[in-house]
């Protein structure tokens, strides 16, 4: 399937933007209607886990005024990787053909995200990416870019990846991408999920494309990541990295 040249991809179908929410509430708004003016074709779907400040209600008030805003209440915090799960199943249940990640903060700017889905026509799956000739991160402590850059080169090389970076969170995946993933399967709750779905796309043969993003760092409200995510991480990585490499070997050995 990696004949991206060659295959003839489907019409993309009808667009939802997933929106994972904790502690959102003065982010939500202009998100939504940044996406709104930027892909207005698409619909949104807020997956908020019960946050504190409210963000749900807020959410509920921007559905009552737009029939292109959905809410998916959820019940507690946890975390990014449950969320996006439970907003995929959502999308792929009422017919969306094209299933997009993107934060809530700002940080994933909706206007970048009409060269996605042109990418999305001729790939199953494109990955927003800081780490690619044109991709880059503004405002971002020194401290987070080196966590990021070297998550994503300690998967790519534990992994065998070629995608640049893996760890992002500006996605846009077909619907049938998805339901090749093995969904049901993904037990990874925080960041390293998309980690995760990366490999997954990438060992299921899909045609993945890179394409160059700005990401800007939140102005408001604080990022959710966390020593457990980080930890998570780190050993969800690594044991994927030795569970392949001794599977290849066992591999070779059989034959
Ligand atoms: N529903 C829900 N539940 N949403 C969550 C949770 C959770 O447990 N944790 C985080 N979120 C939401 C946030 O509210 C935000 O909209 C989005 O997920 C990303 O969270 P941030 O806290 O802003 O993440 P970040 O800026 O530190 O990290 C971003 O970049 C990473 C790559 O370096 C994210 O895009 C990550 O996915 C990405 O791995
Ligand atoms: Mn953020």
């Amino acid at each position: 399937m990696n004949d991206g040249g060659q295959r003839r991809y489907g019409p993309l179908g009808r667009i939802l933007v997933i929106i994972p929410t904790y502690n959102e509430a003065e982010n939500i708004k202009p998100i939504v209607s940044r996406v709104r003016a930027a892909v207005p074709e698409a619909d949104i779907l807020v997956a908020d886990d019960n946050s504190p400040d409210g963000t749900g209600k807020i959410a509920d008030e921007i559905a009552a005024g737009d029939g292109q805003v959905q809410v998916l209440h959820r019940k507690g915090k946890e975390g990014l990787g449950a969320a996006y799960l439970a907003g995929f199943h959502w999308g792929t249940e009422h017919g969306y053909g094209v299933l997009v990640e993107m934060d809530a903060d700002g940080s994933h700017q909706p206007e970048e995200l009409p060269r996605l889905l042109t990418a999305l026509k001729g790939a199953d799956l494109v990955l927003g990416s800081r780490w690619v000739p044109g991709g880059r991160v503004v405002n971002w402590p020194k401290s987070r870019e080196m966590i990021s850059r070297g998550g994503s080169t300690y998967s790519r090389l534990l992994l065998g990846l070629r995608t640049r970076d893996v760890t992002g969170g500006y996605r846009a995946f077909r619907a049938e991408t998805l339901e090749g993933l093995g969904l049901d399967q993904v037990a990874s709750q925080g960041y390293c999920f998309q980690v995760d779905l990366a490999r997954r796309a990438v060992e299921a043969g899909y045609h993945v494309v890179e394409v160059p993003i700005t990401f800007v760092d939140r102005e408001v409200g604080d990022s959710k990541m966390s020593r457990d995510i980080l930890v998570e991480a780190l050993w969800r990585v690594t044991s994927w990295g030795v569970t392949s490499r001794t599977n290849r070997v066992l591999g070779r050995k059989a034959i």
